[in-house]
């Protein structure tokens, strides 16, 4: 089985491209968030999770959504990470929490996609999009095929910036920088509800025709790029940027 979580679709259309080659079923993490839904799983195979790197681990609400759901049946679990540049030693968190499930750790690989963080950074250009994809494209046939034979992941580098970035960062990343409060919807927004439908926790709601975000975000940018009349904005550092989202 593959899961895969996705704000703004690069890791599920790497979910997609693996799936044509093993043929595994996919299951989306966003909507089994999106419905609070922590039933048990009977995967009779493998277990392939295809996430974005946030603050070079896997997502914190990916975590604890394998920490709070059984997975019946083999337990070989493959991570592929995709990610703006780098996924650091998120190797070790992963190694961490498949021994907390019983899961045989089988790997944790990169796959370099397009940058959708922009409420830090920016979005590649059209131009330098295509050419990621076309280098993605090969290294997702290579992690596919390694899944389908049942091979295990080759180890990924793992220096003092690494060891740093995916330890002390991600635990000051959260608290400092994951929160709503600077989202909010400008004079573009017609009340059409795809922020609503789109956030994988149930964060924002309509009120007095616009929405409003709560304090549960975990940063995944669906709702900000995905708004069809780019109403939405985070403070200033959105203002004037392109959107980006998985368009293949
Ligand atoms: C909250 C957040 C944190 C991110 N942190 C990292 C990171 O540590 N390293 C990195 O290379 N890319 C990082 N990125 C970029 C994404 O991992 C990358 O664009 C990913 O492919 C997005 O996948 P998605 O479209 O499936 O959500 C981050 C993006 C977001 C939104
Ligand atoms: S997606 Fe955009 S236009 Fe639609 S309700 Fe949300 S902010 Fe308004
Ligand atoms: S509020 Fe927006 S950024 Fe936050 S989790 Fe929901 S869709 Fe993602």
């Amino acid at each position: 089985m593959i899961f895969y979580f996705s704000g703004t679709g690069n890791s599920k259309y790497v979910a997609e491209q693996i799936a044509k080659i093993t043929g595994d079923e996919i299951v989306s993490i966003n909507d089994k968030l999106k419905q609070s839904d922590t039933s048990d799983i009977n995967a009779n195979d493998k277990l392939v999770f295809v996430v974005p790197t946030y603050s070079w681990r896997i997502p914190r609400v990916v975590r604890d959504w394998i920490l709070k759901t059984d997975f019946e049946g083999t337990k070989n679990a493959w991570f592929v990470m995709t990610c703006g540049s780098e996924i650091g030693n998120a190797e070790k968190y992963n190694k961490q929490l498949c021994k907390e499930k019983g899961f045989v750790y089988m790997g944790s690989a990169q796959v370099v996609m397009p940058e959708n963080y922009i409420a830090m950074f920016n979005s590649p250009t059209q131009e330098k999009i295509e050419e990621i994809f076309n280098k993605a494209d090969a290294e997702i046939q290579k992690v596919a095929n390694l899944v389908l034979e049942n091979n295990s992941f080759s180890t990924p580098r793992n220096n003092l910036q690494d060891k740093f970035m995916s330890g002390p960062v991600n635990m000051l990343f959260y608290p400092m920088f994951v929160k709503a409060k600077d989202f909010y919807a400008d004079d573009k927004c017609t009340n059409c509800g795809k922020c609503v439908k789109v956030c994988p926790l149930n964060n924002i709601e309509i009120k007095n025709n616009k929405p409003v975000w709560n304090k549960n975000c975990t940063h995944c940018m669906a709702c900000i790029s995905y708004c069809p009349t780019s109403a939405i904005e985070y403070g200033k550092k959105t203002v004037g940027k392109q959107r980006y989202k998985c368009e293949r």
